[in-house]
């Protein structure tokens, strides 16, 4: 009996393996496809730029320091792979004023065709305790980090819709899965674009086109470079829980993930059990996918606990240090 039901499992098993392919999305093809980045001036931007231009796509660069622009445009085209392709950069702030980024992502298209990759990666934090941090960090968090994703995505979904296709990629972070001690301003716009993209990628789904979110760990950046200058210490402890990427392999897995459709991308053994553990209702774009949410979330939860009760350890020690040593010096 016990014989039995071990087979209907693995007949069960097998035969989702086998269908699975039949409910993923076809891969994407890169080479002669635009791509635009935005934030693709620096860090994990200039590198997923630099990854899909050198497997043959047509660049488009966003950000707004046209230097910068300039010098990343000269880089990346070291890494040309035919004589055809073109880097195009675009100075304009996606934050600000729909219709400018609605008009120069129209020019964009005029010139390299229509947008097949768009990956909205143009983001900034600001990291410190909730009380400290200047109001108006809040609502320029809010609108770089998130309206600054639905600008560009709203400008281009009609065209994709279309076609048929598209893909559409917001790089949140493992910030925009928990919520981290000195993150109070920055957590809230990356959980923001979960909710964007699973909203969207329902209504697009019909439409051939699919939505990936990335969450991105720690990664050795100007802009972690810059974040990590004014980090509580408490932030700073719990980071180094876990080690610092480097921007190129985060911008593979990124790539790769938005090639294949998948709607989640993580990058090590962190992200990949954060993932599973903050799936939710999250759609799924492989049978595959689904069953290692089924079977690992709940020993991955016992393991979360743990990795929490460490983080409320490390506050409850600074807070307990910081208290002593205000206390001595009114003592002295
Ligand atoms: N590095 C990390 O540890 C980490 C971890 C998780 C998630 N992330 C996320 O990954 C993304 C990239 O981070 P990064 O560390 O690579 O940042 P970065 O090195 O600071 O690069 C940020 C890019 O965004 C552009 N940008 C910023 N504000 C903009 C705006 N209003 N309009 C247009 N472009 C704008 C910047 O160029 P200009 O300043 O010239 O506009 C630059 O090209 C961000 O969304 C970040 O939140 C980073």
């Amino acid at each position: 009996m016990l014989l039995l039901a071990a087979a209907f499992i693995v007949a069960i098993v097998l035969l989702l393996y086998m269908v699975s392919p039949l409910i993923s999305p076809k891969p994407l093809k890169l080479p002669g496809a635009h791509v635009v980045v935005t934030g693709g001036s620096s860090g994990i931007g200039k590198c997923i730029a630099i990854e899909c231009y050198k497997q043959g796509a047509f660049i488009t660069l966003i950000a707004r320091d046209e230097n910068k622009l300039l010098q990343t445009k000269k880089e990346i085209e070291k890494y040309s792979v035919n004589d055809k392709q073109v880097v195009l950069c675009i100075s304009v702030d996606v934050s600000k004023d729909y219709e400018q980024v609605e008009n120069v992502l129209k020019q964009a298209q005029e010139k390299l065709g229509p947008v097949d990759l768009l990956v909205n990666c143009a983001g900034t934090s600001v990291t410190g305790k909730f009380e400290d941090i200047e109001v108006n960090s809040f609502e320029r968090l809010m609108a770089v980090n998130y309206l600054g994703s639905v600008y560009p995505s709203r400008a281009v979904i009609s065209t994709m819709k279309e076609r048929r296709m598209g893909r559409i990629v917001f790089v949140s972070s493992q910030a925009g899965q928990l919520g981290l001690f000195g993150y109070t301003a920055y957590s809230p716009t990356k959980f923001a674009l979960r909710g964007l993209a699973e909203a969207l990628q329902m209504e697009v789904k019909p439409y051939n086109i699919y939505v990936t979110v990335a969450y991105p760990p720690d990664t050795d950046t100007p802009g972690f470079a810059e974040e990590s200058k004014t980090k509580p210490l408490e932030t700073k402890l719990i980071s180094e829980t876990s080690s610092v990427c480097q921007a190129e392999q985060v911008a593979r897995v990124i790539v790769k993930d938005a090639i294949q459709g998948n709607f989640n991308s993580s990058v090590g053994s962190d992200g990949y059990m954060l993932s599973i553990l903050t799936s939710g209702m999250s759609p799924v774009t492989s049978i595959t996918e689904g069953l290692q949410q089924v079977v690992c979330m709940g020993i991955f939860r016992i393991v979360g606990l743990f990795y929490l009760g460490s983080f409320d350890s490390i506050v409850r020690r600074c807070m307990m240090q910081r208290e002593k040593s205000e206390n001595t010096d009114k003592t002295e």
